[in-house]
């Protein structure tokens, strides 16, 4: 059976001056044999290597190599805008850089300005190149951006030496293109309600308890959320973390603010994402001016309970999906399905805290996924901003087979 995954997709090519830029012809007949329409742009360094003429023949389209020249006015505007996807393969670390910077010196550079549509890139270099520390802040740059940067692979490379830099298996450059256009825009319409970080329940004027959540998880999620086509509200408690882009922030601090500023969201969200590290008690009382030593008189600190946060909103959820976060230290699964049913939630994400591999302000984390319907899904360690569009697999799935609508349906 023919296998047409990308049937219908209009992929835009863009071709750089690497020495393996002759398995970009091949790469471009895979596309267009799976279904894709292909259009080429080549940087005048890839001319070097191909012949403009090889993919314009194979592609049936003119070759895009100049800003200036040719039939189009205004090529850098025209072009991405009739394309789906922007596909980059070979790239070099010369392009890599001028995207990440933002450069706009040539056609291509000045394309990939101007864009929506989602870039998947398979780079290609010398292994020095790629580990060099530019090309690495580069790479992460435009990983946090949303663009899909693919490792290249390790191998004989041109200069005969043995290292990471040759440009990924063909199958491993259509997988992501099949991917990356399936999770593209595929949140649209949702509203997403998203709490991360501490919460600081203050003692005196000066002094708080608090917690060591990093908020990196809730952070991973608005972002990917965002590049997703959600709409995306993330209600934070204090951390060093920058706002992703396209995400309105709520700043907060206490448990109570941060009730208090996801209730106002609530009714007009579809999905509530509790990742945030909410503190159980607070103060029973709190002094507005710092405590002295010499005031303390051996009495103990009274607590009181914070708000339950999630079981105030599950109890009044209309359509929401309601998403929580159990952090735990021992007896994960148990722990987390206790949590799923008390506060009736459709999912629980579990993950451990505590101990060399905690959850709390690592880049990586390991948990398991618990839906309302019994499933358990665990996953291996991943990068927190994998994990979130692991995460949001899951909630996409489980919104698309329930009755849950994006927000059409809700009060705005
Ligand atoms: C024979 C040869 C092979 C090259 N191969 C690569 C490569 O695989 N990856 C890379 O990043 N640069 C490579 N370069 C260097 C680029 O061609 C050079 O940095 C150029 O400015 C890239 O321009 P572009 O990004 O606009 O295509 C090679 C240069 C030569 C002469």
């Amino acid at each position: 059976m023919m296998d047409l995954r990308l049937r219908g997709t209009r992929v835009l090519l863009g071709v750089t001056g690497s020495i393996s830029a002759y398995k970009a012809v091949h790469l471009l007949r895979t596309f267009m044999s799976h279904g894709a329409d292909v259009s080429v742009v080549m940087t005048q360094a890839a001319t070097q290597f191909v012949t403009p003429l090889t993919f314009e023949v194979l592609s049936k389209h003119a070759v895009a190599t100049d800003l200036f020249t040719g039939h189009e006015n205004m090529p850098h505007l025209s072009l991405p805008e009739s394309a789906d996807i922007i596909v980059l393969a070979p790239c070099t670390a010369n392009t890599i850089a001028s995207y990440a910077l933002g450069l706009a010196n040539d056609l291509l550079s000045t394309l990939l300005l101007t864009t929506q549509c989602p870039v998947v890139i398979a780079p290609a270099m010398d292994g020095d190149m790629w580990e060099h520390a530019a090309i690495k802040g580069h790479v992460q740059v435009l990983r946090e951006r949303g663009v899909v940067v693919l490792e290249p692979e390790v191998g004989e490379l041109a200069s005969g030496k043995i290292g990471r830099g040759r440009l990924p298996e063909e199958k491993t450059i259509l997988n992501a293109v099949v991917e990356t256009i399936r999770s593209f825009n595929d949140l649209a319409g949702h509203r997403m309600l998203i709490s991360a970080g501490p919460t600081r329940e203050p003692l005196d004027a000066v002094r708080f308890l608090s917690n060591g959540s990093s908020g990196k998880m809730g952070y991973a999620l608005a972002r990917a959320a965002e590049a997703r086509g959600a709409e995306v509200i993330l209600v934070s408690g204090p951390t060093n973390l920058d706002v992703p882009f396209g995400v309105e922030l709520i700043a907060v601090n206490t448990a109570e603010e941060m009730f208090q500023a996801l209730l106002s969201r609530f009714d007009s969200s579809t999905v509530l994402m509790m990742t945030a590290a909410v503190g159980d008690f607070r103060p029973r009382y709190v002094l507005d001016q710092k405590f002295k030593k010499r005031q303390w008189n051996g009495e103990p600190l009274e607590l009181e309970p914070t708000t339950d946060i999630l079981s105030a909103l599950s109890a009044r959820r209309t359509e929401q999906v309601l998403v929580g976060f159990a952090a735990e230290t021992n007896d994960l699964i148990a722990n987390g399905k206790e949590k799923l049913q008390k506060k009736r939630l459709d999912m629980v994400i579990v993950n451990q805290v505590g101990g060399p591999d905690s959850a709390f302000g690592n880049d990586t984390n390991e948990v398991a996924i618990l839906t309302k319907n019994g499933q358990v899904n665990q996953l291996p360690r991943l990068a927190k901003h994998v994990l979130a569009d692991k995460i949001l697999d899951e909630i996409h799935t489980f919104t698309a087979s329930s009755t849950v609508t994006p927000h059409e349906s809700l009060s705005q």
